[in-house]
Order: C-alpha cells, then sequence, then structure tokens
C-alpha cells in the first residue's frame, strides 16, 4: 500500500462496515492480529448480527479504493452481570438490564497509523456506548506486550484495571491481557482503599499547591509590575517580547 504521508493528504471518513467489507476485512485481521478470527465472526461483524462496528476509509484514493476499508472496529453488548467487570461497577442489583459494550477488534493498516484514525474509532464506540442508558462502562483485552495499543488506551483515558495472568493462548504459548475499561458517565463502583489514600493524596497536593500559589501571589503584589513583565517576558518569543515593550501591556502577554 502507498504511504498516504508521503503521498497525499488523506480524507478519512468513517462509515458503517457492509457485506461489501467483508475480503478486506478478513485480510486486514488477519495481517494485524496473532489470533485467526473464525468466518462466522466476519459475516456477523458485515452484518451487523449482535456486533456494531465502524469502519474508516481513505475518500482520497483512487477509484474503488476510496472506499476500501483502512481501519475498523467491533464490539458488542453484553450484559454487566455475566462480564468479569461486574465487580468494579457501581451495581444495582434491582437492574438486570444493565449493560456493557466490549470491545472485539480494533485496527488501522500501517500507512495510516498515527494519524488519529484509532482515536476517532473508538471515540464513535464511546460516543454510541453513553447513548445506550443501560450501559456502564466500554472495556477490553490487549495481549501484554502490546505496547501501542495500551499507550492508545491510557491516552484515550480507559483505566488499567488487571493483568490477566495467560489469557491468551497463540501458537502453543501463553500470554497476560491486560483489562482496561471507560466507565460511562461515572458509572463505577465506590473505591478501594488504595484509591481512596491516591485521591487524598491528589487533593492534599492540590491544596498545597493552591496556598502555596495564592502566597506567592501576595508576595508578588509587593513587586512593580513593570519589573514581573520584565522577568516572564525572557520566555517569549522576540516578536512577544516586542509586544510587551510597544505596547507596554505588560502581564497579558505573557
Ligand atoms: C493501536 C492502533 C489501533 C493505533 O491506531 P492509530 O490510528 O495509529 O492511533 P492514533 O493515531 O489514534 O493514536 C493515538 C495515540 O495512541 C498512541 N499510539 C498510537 N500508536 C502508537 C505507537 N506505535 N507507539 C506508542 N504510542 C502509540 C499515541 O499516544 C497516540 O497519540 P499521539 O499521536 O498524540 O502520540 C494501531 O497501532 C493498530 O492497528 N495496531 C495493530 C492492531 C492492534 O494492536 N489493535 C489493538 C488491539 S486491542
Amino acid at each position: 500500500m502507498v504511504d498516504p504521508k508521503a503521498q497525499h493528504c488523506p480524507n478519512i471518513a468513517y462509515r458503517p462496515i457492509t457485506p461489501s467489507d467483508l475480503q478486506v476485512l478478513e485480510k486486514i485481521h488477519a495481517d494485524l492480529f496473532p489470533i485467526r478470527y473464525e468466518s462466522e465472526f466476519f459475516l456477523n461483524v458485515v452484518n451487523g448480527r449482535d456486533i456494531v462496528s465502524w469502519g474508516a476509509v481513505d475518500r482520497s484514493r483512487p477509484g474503488s479504493q476510496s472506499d476500501e476499508l483502512i481501519g475498523f472496529v467491533t464490539a458488542r453488548i453484553i450484559p454487566a452481570n455475566e462480564s468479569e467487570i461486574a465487580d468494579t461497577l457501581r451495581h444495582d442489583p434491582s437492574r438486570i438490564d444493565q449493560t456493557l459494550v466490549y470491545i472485539l477488534t480494533l485496527g488501522v493498516v500501517e500507512p495510516y497509523r498515527n494519524l488519529g484514525i484509532a482515536t476517532s474509532l473508538i471515540r464513535e464506540v464511546t460516543k454510541y456506548a453513553s447513548r445506550i442508558p443501560t450501559c456502564q462502562a466500554v472495556y477490553l483485552h490487549v495481549i501484554a506486550y502490546n505496547d501501542p495499543a495500551i499507550t492508545f488506551y491510557k491516552k484515550m483515558l480507559f483505566k488499567c484495571i488487571r493483568r490477566l495472568s495467560n489469557f491468551y493462548y497463540i501458537q502453543g504459548q501463553h500470554y497476560d491481557a491486560y483489562l482496561f475499561v471507560y466507565y460511562i458517565n461515572g458509572r463505577r463502583s465506590s473505591c478501594s482503599p488504595l484509591e481512596l489514600v491516591t485521591a487524598m493524596t491528589t487533593c492534599m497536593r492540590s491544596l498545597f499547591k493552591f496556598l502555596a500559589a495564592k502566597i506567592w501571589k501576595n508576595e508578588d503584589k509587593k513587586i512593580p509590575k513593570w519589573s514581573k513583565c520584565k522577568e516572564s517576558s525572557c520566555f517569549l518569543s522576540k516578536q512577544k517580547k516586542r509586544v510587551v515593550t510597544t505596547e507596554g501591556a505588560g502581564c497579558q502577554c505573557v
């Protein structure tokens, strides 16, 4: 595939995955993942049977390629009480209809990486999940050695809640997995003692910073205004420095 970053400015669009995507979808999965998925999985994706999905295409590619998948995400809605993250949710025993969105697969073909495509695809999933009134969270597993995906999910504010030993068994070898969760509308269970301590430490730190800033501000009032601006302007570019001196606008420009 031609490198879109070098050749042209891609025009990425997002659309539902349809039966015409079957072949390409299978090929990309085979290229990107160490696990082989059954044909039934792909048929369910393209026909929207129990699976929701979004595809990414590059409209600037020539001819029929302009509608060919270059990225995808697939997910399934599952009952919350049957899931392995049920213990982390704010559980209401009277509601058996609570659900989760489980991400099955996510991928972007190599030449289109680092363009924010996976970010947009995951945003589609979280937007979709937040529109479901019963949905508590979006979650997924990542194989422990997949550093790009781990960095990616952390950046997307997914929380790594567990390391699962020997979760995957691939070609005769066991691999650990991480469990990542994105809670919808703050639907999390109450904090663990460790989390409470962490939250309190963060709070204390913010309070300390606030007080320190206040003290600094009071000290600062004693300094003549012009000298304060002079000091801060040393962090500015030459052009901005000029603004300081010509307009005399003082601290505004910092
Ligand atoms: C993981 C993957 C989906 C990311 O797709 P992408 O479209 O390149 O991701 P984005 O451009 O939206 O990246 C967003 C952020 O993710 C992180 N990220 C993405 N690729 C990364 C890499 N190779 N190394 C480190 N961080 C990476 C970065 O923090 C990046 O933000 P930044 O560009 O501001 O630094 C893609 O690398 C892929 O398809 N990998 C193979 C399949 C796979 O592992 N799927 C996930 C299985 S759970």
